[in-house]
């Protein structure tokens, strides 16, 4: 699916994500009981929870890594998929990968190693010109051209995920999901990540962010889906998400919600204790 293709989406009101009644089970934990949620096209989504919340599981079933046992997926309106063609609709970046990613890949064969959604590039898979501009291309966009050489496990917990980045991006997906994109990045990196993230949307790609950081939600993202012990607690627009009483409670902890330019900020909300 080009981007014509996702415009045309957005206009019939399609949905990227519909998960209807899903039972989801990791290994033998019943992560989801009945998840029910969707994300339409063009919609820019957080989907945000605590720690075990079931974030990353959701994930996987997007990404048809996991299937639920009772329940369905229409992935883009579909309810099968080719996964190589769905890769190329979703770029996705996920701390497993990051966690897993091959050492000793050089800098620019992370990023190429994206059109054949493996870890590291090997010697029988070949390369197009255009595909090695394109990963040119890309690593000169995202500030990492200067790193084509170097191995993965000699850069920086920034460095890689930038890589990573441009590994899902070599497609030019329509939607691009990203797990926890700026943890274990200073500030410097946390800001400069936002921007890209920002400048992407900004080039009509439709963001869906998994994250437990309220801060690294961008002003762009309209839509949240709150999620605790394998429930949607809630799925509403940002403003209505992200009150002071639907964090304390998908936290449990007393917090306040601060706004400043679009973003949110979190404090712990101490007014009780002080009478
Ligand atoms: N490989 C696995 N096998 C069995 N259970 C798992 C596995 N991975 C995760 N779980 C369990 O599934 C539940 C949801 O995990 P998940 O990774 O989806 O949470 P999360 O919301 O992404 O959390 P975090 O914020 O810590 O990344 C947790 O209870 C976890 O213990
Ligand atoms: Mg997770």
């Amino acid at each position: 699916m080009n981007h014509d293709a996702h415009n045309l989406c957005r206009l019939i009101n399609m949905q990227i994500l519909e998960i209807q009644n899903a039972i989801v089970y990791r290994g033998r934990n019943k992560v989801f009981d009945d998840l029910s949620l969707r994300i339409g096209a063009g919609e820019h989504t957080a989907i945000v929870g605590p720690n075990g919340a079931g974030k990353t599981t959701m994930l996987k079933v997007l990404a048809r890594e996991i299937y639920p046992s009772r329940g369905s997926v229409r992935i883009y309106g579909q309810d099968r998929w080719n996964v190589w063609e769905l890769r190329k609709q979703l770029g996705i970046v996920s701390a497993d990968l990051q966690q897993n990613y091959a050492p000793h890949a050089r800098g620019i064969d992370v990023v190429k190693s994206g059109f054949y959604a493996s870890i590291d590039t090997f010697g029988h898979q070949t390369f197009t010109d255009d595909q090695n501009r394109t990963a040119a291309r890309l690593a000169r966009d995202l500030g990492i051209e200067h790193l084509s050489g170097t191995s993965f496990s000699q850069m920086s917990t920034g460095e890689q995920r930038r890589h990573l980045l441009g590994r899902a991006l070599v497609h030019d997906p329509s939607t691009l999901v990203l797990d926890e994109p700026t943890t274990g990045l200073d500030l410097t990196g946390q800001f400069q990540y936002l921007h890209t993230i920002r400048e992407l949307m900004n080039s009509g790609k439709t963001l869906i962010l998994v994250t437990h950081h309220i801060h690294e939600i961008p002003p762009e993202i309209g839509r949240v889906i709150l999620i605790k012990n394998g429930k949607v607690m809630l799925q509403d627009s940002k403003e209505n998400a992200l009150t002071d009483q639907n964090l304390s409670g998908l936290f449990d902890v007393p917090v306040k919600v601060v706004v400043h330019n679009g973003f949110y900020q979190v404090a712990p909300d101490y007014s009780d204790a002080n009478g």
